[in-house]
């Protein structure tokens, strides 16, 4: 019997595993520079929660959802996305009492999505994301933007886009909501049978239709930005004028709505712009929902926040030819040939470790040359060799393998002596 993993499911191997914990070491070194500090919850909530907290109508709740009963009987789905976990812990732990607000937070952490599986479309997908609650500063949404930006910046990319636009306060996105059903509803036939549904559940969800792109009505429909009242127009240039004091380039896309029920005011994506991307080029998306703690239970408190897929970054990295500076160097590697050796080997093995210096041995049975060329190809700065001429004078052969310089040191100095070469840097 072959076993393969699930449809959609990768197996990280360990030399891009490196590449994963070079990626979300960096990204938490920023995050920390930003104020935001790490939150974890559940891979699996209440069900009640993504319906109520994504939204009945969004395609991730009617179509993606991983759920199952478990044996008490409950109905519990694997967290599709972050956010609504987020505000949960937010609201059960009180965090809205906590003294230092807003509060910042960030995550990692697998999501769950029954999608049709294709390059950059995962059935299980890594997201980093941040949610900052209790502030309705447009700074703040700045600030996430910022960030975001700032990670694949930081790691090296250089083709991104970023699109911005305001969905608008709850009476703007009413009014653009009854404007679309009333631009839409004649020609309702005519679209895909998503969209029919769309127009009386989510009508804004009608203009990122990918199948009703190049219907007419879709380039007459009207623009959001139209719709908005004085106090969402006058957030939505703050948050303009923030992305520019800091330097950062935005273009206003009026059709971006994003797949998510929660949002108003602020939406965001990024997209990646490098030559053989693919057809799925969205890095992050995010943006502001402040109707979601009270929708969830707590008090009426702001949040924005954004994800973004690491599955999707490391492509990202990969097609702008990035190369992470992951060390596949090891610090030593203990060659020892003969039984007294062995054990001897064993010993300064452990003692090195045990000193922080990353090392390694023979556990094939290799002759000498061997285990040099395992030495060589595990690159290897230094060796120390370990045979019965070497164990009779007790002492052990260094030698740096950049210069092939060798020395010989007493036994009873190597550990010392090898752990000062390693961590003093120097390899002469
Ligand atoms: P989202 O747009 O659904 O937003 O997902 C954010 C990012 O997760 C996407 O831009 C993409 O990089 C990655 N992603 C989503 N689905 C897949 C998939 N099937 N395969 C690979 N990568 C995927 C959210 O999840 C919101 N919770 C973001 C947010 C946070 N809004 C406010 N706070």
């Amino acid at each position: 019997m072959s076993m393969k993993a699930p449809r959609g499911t990768v197996d990280i191997l360990p030399k891009d595993a490196k590449k994963w914990q070079y990626v979300e070491n960096e990204i938490k070194r920023i995050c920390n520079h930003y104020c935001y500090e790490e939150i974890r919850t559940p891979i699996f909530e209440h069900t009640e929660l993504f319906q109520r907290g994504v939204g009945d109508t969004t395609d991730i709740v009617q179509k993606e959802m991983y759920t199952f009963e478990d044996r008490g009987g409950r109905s519990l789905t694997l967290r599709p996305e972050g956010t609504a976990s987020v505000v949960r812990a937010f609201v059960q732990n009180k965090l809205h009492g906590a003294v230092n607000q807003p509060v910042k937070m960030y995550y990692f952490g697998p999501m769950f999505r029954y999608e049709r599986p294709q390059q950059g479309r995962m059935r299980q997908l890594n997201q980093f994301g941040v949610e900052v609650l209790g502030s309705s500063d447009p700074a703040v949404d700045a600030e996430v933007i910022d960030l975001a930006m700032t990670c694949y910046q930081k790691l090296g990319l250089s083709s991104l886009k970023l699109f911005i636009n305001s969905l608008g306060d709850q009476e703007s996105r009413q009014d653009y909501r009854n404007a679309l059903v009333e631009h839409f509803t004649p020609h309702q036939s005519e679209l895909c049978s998503d969209c029919q549904s769309r127009l009386a559940q989510n009508p804004l969800r009608i203009l990122d239709c990918k199948t009703d792109r190049d219907h007419p009505a879709m380039k007459t429909a009207p623009a959001i930005l139209d719709y908005l009242n004085d106090e969402s127009k006058e957030y939505f240039e703050k948050v303009k004028e923030y992305l520019e004091a800091m330097g950062i380039d935005y273009e206003v896309d009026q059709n971006l709505v994003r797949g998510l029920d929660y949002y108003n005011h602020t939406a965001f994506e990024i997209m990646s712009e490098a030559e053989g991307f693919g057809a799925i080029t969205t890095l992050a998306g995010g943006g502001r929902y402040n109707g979601l703690v009270e929708e969830l239970g707590g008090p009426d408190t702001p949040g924005i926040g954004f994800a973004m897929g690491i599955e999707r970054l490391l492509m990202a990295l990969e097609v702008e030819n990035i190369e992470l500076p992951v060390n596949e160097a090891l610090d030593c590697f203990v060659i020892a040939q003969g039984e007294m050796a062995q054990k001897e080997g064993v010993k300064v093995v452990h003692q090195l470790r045990q000193q922080n210096v990353q090392v390694d041995k023979d556990y094939q049975q290799r002759k000498m040359k061997g285990q040099f060329k395992a030495a060589d190809r595990l690159k290897a700065k230094y060796t120390i060799v370990l045979g019965e001429s070497e164990l009779e004078k007790q002492v052990a052969n260094v030698k740096a393998m950049d210069t092939g310089d060798q020395v010989e040191v007493p036994l009873d100095k190597i550990v010392d002596y090898v752990a000062e070469k390693v961590q003093g840097g120097s390899q002469s």
